[in-house]
């Protein structure tokens, strides 16, 4: 009776993950799916620990169990509730290395109760897919444990890009020797001494694969690591016969794998050519591209933006990764609504890696209640530009740099951007003629209709809301 309930359990969780996934596909519908799925996690880990038994024995253990599960939830729910947006992709990388690191103690405590079986029995054969799963599930955890912690140590500016000469050579032999060792674990199993080496090689792999990477690219490689964590996760469901921990790391490593490959789709870049390190970390190739000063640039008054804007009959807004660090949602979103008051037409134009994550400013206006219909895709909003009086961009850069279109020496060349010089008028709001995280300089600050207002997004949009309420 117990076992039928718990397999309803891992099925209710498992359909929960699925339509959680679904739901995280809109901005409307995220946050309910992400407790739908949170409440479907919730009954399997439940369901395991009062249904779960093996030759009629209860998982028991209460006490440790249920302290773990306190102390995790206090420092998760502190952890997300203290988190800054900007600082998000860090808080992903330490978490997903958590779970590399549960799926690697996994595999190094049951390849032990496995050693003591063998020594108990004698039988040395007939463990091989046992032990296969227990090392690839070492392996992959362990990488994508140390490797995390680096993501993390770099996003967070403690860790700096860091490589040397047959960096590569040398992470091939850590890994080609963890295969050997584990093929070796295999047909000996009794040489329990393999299993640390693999352990030991596997963070090391981990720690060398991301270090030389560009603290930019991060988003993407704990994207990468994040699916490697789901693999190795269902190395353990197949370790225990645990179909619910199959079907998440199934559909976590599936979910990772397509968020890298969009992200390298939307930045026109290759994984390997992330991997390899290209924009960001390497400064060399960044500076490659479109450097230098491209003249003359002009700058507009606030009146004046706030003239132009007010008369204006469509606005668009392009939100980057600047507004995210001055918190100037709020501020952004009254702007529009006093524009709408004065019947203006605002909408926002959203680029897939505008930011530092997935849906960065998707989540930024939703905090602020933008509505959603007001947010364009890139696709949408390049064929509105052109019918656009005036383009405001608020802390985006390489989003909207043309060389992406026009400069193939440009390390964007290629990405594709949010082609606002087709508006009549383009008003862009940074705080200096700094490049952004390509490192580049934009030629649209440059072009004749373009206007540079400088200042603190939040400051200059406060500003800017009195002084078009006064119009
Ligand atoms: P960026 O190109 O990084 O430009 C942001 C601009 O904001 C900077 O030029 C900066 O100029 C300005 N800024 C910073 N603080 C500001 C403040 N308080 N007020 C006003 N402006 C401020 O950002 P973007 O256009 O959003 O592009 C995102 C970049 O990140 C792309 O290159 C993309 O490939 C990369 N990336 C994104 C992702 C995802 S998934 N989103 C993943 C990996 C990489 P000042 O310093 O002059 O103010």
């Amino acid at each position: 009776m117990a076992e039928n309930i718990l397999i309803l359990c891992y099925l209710v969780a498992s359909v929960t993950f699925i339509l959680g996934l679904k739901m995280l596909s809109s901005p409307a519908s995220a946050r309910k799916g992400n407790l739908v799925a949170a409440a479907g996690m919730t009954i399997a880990i439940f369901g395991t620990i009062f249904l779960y038994e093996e030759n009629g024995i209860k998982l028991g253990n209460y006490a440790w169990i249920f302290g773990g599960l306190l102390i995790g939830t206090i420092v998760g729910t502190l952890a997300a509730k203290k988190v800054k947006m900007t600082a998000m992709p860090e808080m992903v990388s330490l978490f997903n290395g958590m779970g590399g690191a549960c799926a690697a103690l996994i595999s190094l405590v049951e390849f032990n109760h496995l050693a003591h079986e063998i020594l108990v029995t004698g039988i040395t054969y007939g463990h091989t897919g046992k032990i296969l799963i227990i090392a690839l599930g070492l392996i992959i955890g362990s990488v994508s444990f140390s490797g995390s912690m680096i993501a993390w140590g770099k996003l967070n500016g403690k860790v700096k890009d860091f490589s040397f000469a047959g960096q590569n050579i040398l992470n091939l032999v850590f890994l080609f020797v963890a295969l050997a060792c584990a093929a070796w674990m295999i047909i000996d199993p009794s040489q329990t001494y393999l299993l640390y080496i693999i352990f030991i090689l596997s963070l090391l792999y981990g720690i060398l694969f991301v270090l030389p990477i560009g603290g930019a690219d991060m988003p993407v490689v704990i994207s990468l690591l994040n699916s490697f964590t789901g693999v190795a996760a269902a190395f353990g469901g197949f370790l225990y016969d645990n179909k619910v921990m199959l079907t998440g790391g199934i559909l976590v490593g599936a979910a990772g794998t397509l968020l890298t490959i969009l992200m390298c789709k939307a930045m026109n870049r290759s994984l390997l050519n992330v991997l390899v390190g290209s924009f960001g970390g390497n400064k060399n190739a960044a500076a490659g591209g479109a450097s230098g000063s491209q003249g003359s640039y002009k700058e507009i008054s606030l009146s004046d933006t706030a003239m132009v804007m007010s008369y204006a009959n469509k606005v668009i807004i392009v939100p980057g990764y600047g507004l995210a660090v001055a918190q100037a949602q709020h501020a952004c979103h009254e702007l529009e609504k006093i524009l709408n008051e004065k019947g203006v037409e605002v909408t926002y134009a959203i680029h897939p890696v505008a930011g530092r994550m997935p849906g960065h400013m998707n989540v930024l206006l939703a905090e602020a209640d933008v509505p959603y219909e007001k947010l364009q895709e890139m696709e949408q909003a390049n064929d509105e530009f052109k019918t656009t009086d005036v383009v405001l961009i608020l802390g985006a850069n390489d989003v909207v740099n043309p060389a992406a279109k026009n400069d193939p020496a440009s390390p964007i060349y290629g990405m594709p951007i949010l082609e606002v010089e087709q508006a009549k008028t383009v008003i862009v709001n940074k705080r200096s003629m700094k490049p952004g995280y390509a490192g580049i300089e934009n030629e649209l600050f440059f072009q004749p209709k373009t206007s540079m207002l400088f200042g603190d997004a939040k400051k200059v949009l406060q500003d800017l809301c009195a002084e078009v309420k006064a119009i």
